[in-house]
């Protein structure tokens, strides 16, 4: 039997939404948005990356479903991630007279997924936004949950909302152009899963590797829908990052530490994460959390697709520890981490004293 479009549902009462996933969906966006009585007048906010590729399909499907689309491109780049370009981007709604049951698609990777989610969530007082998320990390991670912000010159994603998107529509396809290090990059936030909550996940991505790689449209959407599953649980029970919702955070304490010392510019997101997850299981078995072989287990998965997995000898740890400290996730200097119990299980962990890091870092 033909397989068809996967849907799963993010539950959060009256701003409930589903997510999408199949090949091939890109074309039938237009028709998916009859059914939200939007009115006419859509814009799609992309960049000069992913619009080239994508955004004809996206915009001819939505014009046949009988909507008006404008486009909004911007340069591709974090640094475009800020209130410069969201005010660039509230002109073009404004001159196109968007109102407020219109709607705006956002087409690209986690950046555009993340400015267009604050742009909709602050014009006219908040409008409905979609999120067609176009790397991997997007597609299992920022498109899905409602964090939206952009960059400010003192800090990463300091400015945002929580504004949930109508819909998330993930075609797999997409993922034929993305580079191989940004998929790999999407790879470690779907370890990190299988690590805090799908042992069988975990298992799959042993197993399946050359699938993976292969971009198998059935092993992409097998690992796709799983990290959406779990996400959307979590959010459901924990929208406002209050409790469970940190647990999404294994391997960013540290992850997040690395990216700032090194001024975002070495590694990508997911590589950061995949360093953290290996110290942060590390720091798990330091305090007898966790049993050594199934850190080793964690450590083999992430450098079998060839990502980083440890902490690099030129970095001051003096500054990955001032970092940690300074991390918004810290309450009063005090870092949180997440660590885990076995493959599949993770506990929130506050406590841990300044020297037993240094020790963890250094060693
Ligand atoms: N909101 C959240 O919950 C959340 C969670 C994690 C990360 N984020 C944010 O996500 C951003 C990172 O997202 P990202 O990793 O997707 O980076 P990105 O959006 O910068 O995309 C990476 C690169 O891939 C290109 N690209 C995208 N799709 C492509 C495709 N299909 N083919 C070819 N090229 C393609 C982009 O143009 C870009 O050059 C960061 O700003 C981060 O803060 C947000």
């Amino acid at each position: 039997m033909e397989k068809t479009t996967e849907k799963i549902r993010v539950e959060l009462g009256e701003r409930s939404y589903d997510i999408s996933i199949w090949s091939t969906i890109l074309d039938g966006l237009g028709d998916a948005l009859k059914s939200f009585s939007l009115s006419p007048r859509i814009a799609i906010v992309s960049n000069t990356t992913v619009y080239p590729l994508y955004g004809k399909r996206v915009s001819d499907s939505i014009k046949k479903a009988g909507f008006n689309a404008i486009t909004v491109t911007i340069p591709d780049g974090e640094e475009y991630k800020d209130l410069l370009w969201v005010q660039h981007i509230y002109d073009e709604l404004l001159k196109a007279k968007l109102d407020r049951s219109s709607a705006i698609i956002a087409l690209g990777g986690g950046v555009i997924g993340d400015i267009t989610g604050f742009a909709a969530s602050t014009y006219m007082r908040g409008i409905s936004y979609i999120q067609v998320p176009t790397t991997l990390l997007a597609q299992v991670d920022s498109s899905v949950g409602g964090k939206t912000g952009v960059n400010h010159k003192l800090g990463k994603n300091m400015i945002g909302t929580f504004w949930q998107p109508r819909l998330v529509w993930i075609d797999v396809d997409t993922l034929k152009t993305l580079p191989l290090r940004e998929l790999l990059a999407g790879l470690a936030e779907v370890i990190k899963y299988g690590v805090i909550w799908d042992e069988k996940l975990f298992d799959f991505l042993e197993i399946n590797k050359n699938k993976i790689l292969n971009l198998d449209r059935d092993a992409l959407t097998y690992i796709i829908k799983r990290s959406c599953e779990i996400k959307a649980e979590v959010v459901s029970r924990d929208e406002r990052e209050s409790g469970l919702r940190a647990i999404l955070n294994y391997g960013h304490t540290i992850g997040h530490a690395i990216e700032t010392v090194t001024g975002y510019t070495r590694y990508l997101h997911g590589e950061a994460v995949a360093i953290g997850m290996c110290i942060e299981a590390r720091l798990s078995t330091m305090l007898k959390f966790i049993d050594d072989n199934k850190v080793l287990r964690i450590k083999s998965l992430i450098d079998s697709y060839g990502l980083p997995s440890k902490m690099p000898t030129d970095i001051d740890i003096t500054n990955i520890l001032s970092s940690i400290q300074l991390d918004k996730k810290a309450v009063a200097g005090e870092p949180k981490f997440i660590l885990p119990e076995r493959i599949g299980s993770v506990k929130i962990h506050k406590g841990v004293a300044e020297k037993s890091i240094k020790d963890l870092l250094k060693s």
